[in-house]
């Protein structure tokens, strides 16, 4: 099997190229990539918005799903064996390496679609939900974008803590969906404010975490939302960068405003949170506690369709390309 790969002729135009097989370091392993996952940052490198850093692959793709056709000395893995990997670009391709670290074995319950939808939403959930924001069980969590690839997991992730969830979302259809991935509370927020909306439910002031994936003018409302020792994980800015905040209300509520990218994170820090991973959120999807939602899959010669596709924001879930 030949090595092709998804190249940025320019922001409008993307070319199928073709180059030798990949070979791998000790601690990595060249994966034969099945499906690999669409993310906003890879729409963000296309417009050359997100330039990858220097140490990274220049080709698109943060994840995949697929088989090890080499496996390095250290790596741990076997040449056929099925896992998915969080990789440093790279993923728009037939081949990629991977990180032993950051590769993943599926287990058995979950195919390659399903697990090419994994390894980024469960990093960014756990590190920033988990790890930074630190919810506990039965708490209150508030989801912006809950039906995204991102949102959908960190919704489900929460009630699998029999936490409380409210989630936001765009329109009937997508409430509707948040509902059925078990949201307690789901929110249009193009309908009503926020605020108005959370006070009918009685929750306004009794949101422990919010995972932001939006920003700008919603920056406010995450605070005012806020319980006492509330917590913000800030992973997206969907509606700006910019933001005017009463920061009375951060002194008041003693709450903590945080953020992070994945692509920021030390090897050290991204195993370690693998690791956790492994052990706390793949048992779910495989035994079926967690499905994360998906939409459509392209073919590898349509990832600008895709990537307009995820752009228009009519989606729900998982976009992927079938790389072979
Ligand atoms: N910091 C990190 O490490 C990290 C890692 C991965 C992803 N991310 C970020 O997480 C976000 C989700 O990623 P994804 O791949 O899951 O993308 P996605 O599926 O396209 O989701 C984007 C979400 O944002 C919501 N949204 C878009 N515009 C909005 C607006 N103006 N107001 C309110 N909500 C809006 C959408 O909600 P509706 O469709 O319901 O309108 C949608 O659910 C992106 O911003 C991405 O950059 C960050």
């Amino acid at each position: 099997m030949s090595y092709h790969y998804v190249h940025i002729e320019d922001p409008q135009t993307l070319t199928l190229q073709e180059g030798d097989d990949l070979s791998c370091a000790a601690d990595e392993v060249v994966i034969d990539v099945s499906f690999a996952g669409i993310n906003r940052a890879d729409v963000l490198q296309r417009m050359g918005f997100y330039p990858p850093p220097p140490d990274a692959s220049p080709v698109m793709g943060l994840e995949v799903s697929g088989v090890i056709r080499q496996a390095g000395a250290d790596s741990g893995f076997t040449r056929g064996e099925s896992v998915c990997a969080l990789v440093h670009g790279g993923g728009y391709a037939t081949q990629t390496i991977a990180k032993a670290a950051c590769t993943l074995r599926i287990p058995p319950g979950i195919d390659m679609k399903m697990a090419a939808c994994l390894p980024e939403a469960f990093l960014t959930v756990w590190y920033n939900v988990i790890v930074r924001a630190g919810l506990k069980t039965g708490e209150t969590l508030l989801v912006h974008g809950g039906v995204s690839g991102i949102g959908n997991i960190a919704v489900q992730l929460a009630k699998s803590m029999d936490c409380r969830v409210i989630a936001t979302a765009g329109s009937p259809e997508k409430c509707q969906l948040l509902d059925s991935i078990g949201a307690d509370i789901s929110l249009n927020y193009k309908e009503t404010a926020l605020a108005a909306q959370c006070e009918a439910h009685g929750v306004m002031g009794a949101v422990d975490v919010v995972l932001d994936m939006v920003g700008g003018d919603f920056e406010q409302f995450n605070l005012e939302c806020l319980a006492v020792d509330g917590r913000i994980a800030c992973i997206g800015l969907m509606r700006g960068g910019q933001a005017t905040i009463d920061l009375t209300q951060l002194l008041m509520k003693r709450a903590t405003l945080s953020g992070s990218t994945l692509r920021r994170l030390t090897p050290q820090e991204k195993a370690r949170c693998f690791s956790e991973v492994n052990e706390q959120m793949m048992p779910l999807v495989a035994t079926g506690r967690m499905t994360p939602l998906m939409d459509k899959t392209f073919a590898l010669n349509e990832a600008l369709a895709a990537q307009d596709y995820m752009a228009s924001g009519t989606h729900a879930g998982k976009l992927l390309l079938r790389c072979n």
